[in-house]
């Protein structure tokens, strides 16, 4: 069997796949977030690490001698200072902490935007790595003067399980030091933000070893010494391998507290504005695109903690209500958003609220604002050319009818459901077998991922009607966004 090993923002979660693609075991196990300010964010590498291996612990104790491979996966953009003795000099920022407003505009200003999208494939943005490392060095000089390496959150847990200091292409595009096209370290940017380039370490392809598992790590875990380690990939890259977006045509549509849309691609093709991610792709030499609605389920769930109830009863009432929610229209901005508007000051709202609206109305109105805001994403990326063939709904939101008729029928694309959707730590098991050799490569790997036959089709009816409501919608940002800073 591999082992996919995900080192999450709530948690770490290690699942254990077959040959053919059947989980045989998962364990995880909880670590805290602290965050010490008002939009900071921050983890300690030490409790990744014990989380890492409980999860791990807990899949060896059931399947330890037969695991062949491990690769790793995690949340995206966080950054890990190490000093020379590999001691980690202060908490992780994550990849949801939004205090270098200033860093950004300085990397903007250092590298230019245009340079920046072409190299790094996105502008600068408070969440991703880079602005963390000069936040560092002008807000922390004592403990910048004292960094010898920068990591990702998943590669400080490989540094822990190999010795290597490592990382993979799909989760490096996530720092801006990357040249995304050319899948290697841009010394163009480094350069320019005076960074050592010594701090990066080796960037690999997805299914590529990055060493194995050293004897002491191998003890405590129960897993066999010398399992090799693949590479692995950011989160989302991973899941894609999970669910199988593996070639071009093919595209995830998540709905979990985020919302991700998630197209596979064989060209880098950045979004010249920035709005969506380029991405380097957990498959060797692929890229992705990426549209990201901030508040998508979460939006759901703030509706659920206001009104009280559960969400079954409330979205069974708005699935009685008529498409379009009788004229009202909600904004999901919720935490401010990303694509297309990238305005960490956005906020939410519902429009055009008249007395005969009630809970089920605005319930609808919210699922329906969601949908609309991804499909602003799947709109861009048609714009871009990508091929859109295949939508595969994953993420929590593939468990509800309602979820995944308002996605065909907004988009306007049939969406088909995948049976595992065992999220990022299953991609990176697949990714593990490449990384064996039991799988010759990423594309028959993901061939052991089932689809359900299950197929929501648009109905043309519902999708005219959303077609307007969705000309409303995108003109109320531009409109009230002065309003809402
Ligand atoms: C991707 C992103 C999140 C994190 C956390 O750009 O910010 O998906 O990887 O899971």
């Amino acid at each position: 069997v591999h082992v996919g090993l995900d080192v999450g923002t709530g948690g770490a979660r290690a699942v254990a796949v077959d040959e053919a693609g059947n989980v045989v075991a998962e364990a995880s196990s909880e670590y805290p977030l602290h965050s010490p300010r008002p939009g900071w964010t921050e983890q300690n590498p030490a409790d990744w690490w014990e989380g890492a291996k409980t999860a791990l612990g807990r899949v060896a104790g059931e399947v330890g001698g037969d695991v062949s491979g491990i690769g790793l996966t995690g949340q995206m953009h966080g950054s890990v200072f190490l000093d020379s003795a590999d001691a980690v000099i202060r908490p992780a920022l994550l990849w949801n902490d939004q205090r270098t407003g200033r860093q950004c505009a300085e990397i903007t200003q250092a590298v230019g935007a245009e340079r920046l999208i072409q190299i790094a494939g996105n502008p600068a943005l408070t969440g991703f790595q880079a602005p963390k490392v000069l936040w560092l060095g002008e807000e922390e000089p004592e403990n910048y003067a004292r960094v010898a390496r920068v990591l990702l959150p998943k590669d400080y847990v490989r540094l822990r399980l190999t010795g290597e200091y490592a990382t993979d292409v799909s989760d490096a595009s996530g720092t801006l030091f990357l040249d995304v096209k050319e899948r290697r370290w841009s010394e163009e940017i480094l350069d320019a933000l005076e960074i050592p380039h010594g701090w990066m370490p080796g960037a690999y392809e997805g299914p590529e070893g990055t060493g194995a598992l050293r004897a002491e790590a191998a003890e405590e875990l129960g897993l066999p010494a010398g399992v090799p380690v693949a590479a692995g990939g950011g989160d989302n890259a991973a899941a894609a391998v999970g669910t199988g977006i593996v070639a071009p045509g093919l595209v995830s549509s998540s709905v979990g507290t985020s919302g991700v849309l998630f197209a596979h691609s064989e060209e880098f093709n950045p979004d010249p504005s920035g709005r969506l991610h380029a991405f380097c792709h957990a498959v060797p030499g692929a890229y992705h695109l990426m549209a990201v609605t901030l508040s998508a389920g979460g939006s759901l769930s703030w509706w659920r903690d206001v009104v009280g109830g559960d969400f079954e009863d409330l979205v069974g009432a708005a699935s009685e209500v008529p498409p379009g929610s009788e004229g009202l229209v909600f904004l999901p901005y919720l935490s401010g958003e990303r694509t297309p508007h990238l305005d960490p000051g956005a906020r939410g709202s519902f429009f055009g609220l008249t007395a005969r609206h009630g809970i089920p109305h605005m319930t609808r109105a919210v699922m329906e604002g969601v949908a609309f805001s991804l499909r602003e994403g799947l709109e861009i990326m048609r714009g871009l050319g990508v091929p859109v063939e295949d939508v595969r709904a994953t993420g929590g939101g593939a468990r509800s009818a309602l979820w995944r008729e308002l996605q065909a029928d907004v988009y306007g694309e049939p969406i088909r459901r995948t049976a595992a959707d065992e999220g990022p730590a299953y991609g990176a098991a697949l990714l593990a077998g490449v990384a064996a050799g039991t799988y010759g490569d990423v594309g028959e790997a993901a061939g052991v991922v089932s689809l359900r036959e299950e197929v929501t089709e648009p109905d043309p009816g519902r999708a005219e009607v959303y077609g307007e409501h969705y000309e409303v919608y995108r003109s109320l940002y531009p409109a009230t966004r002065e309003a809402m800073s």
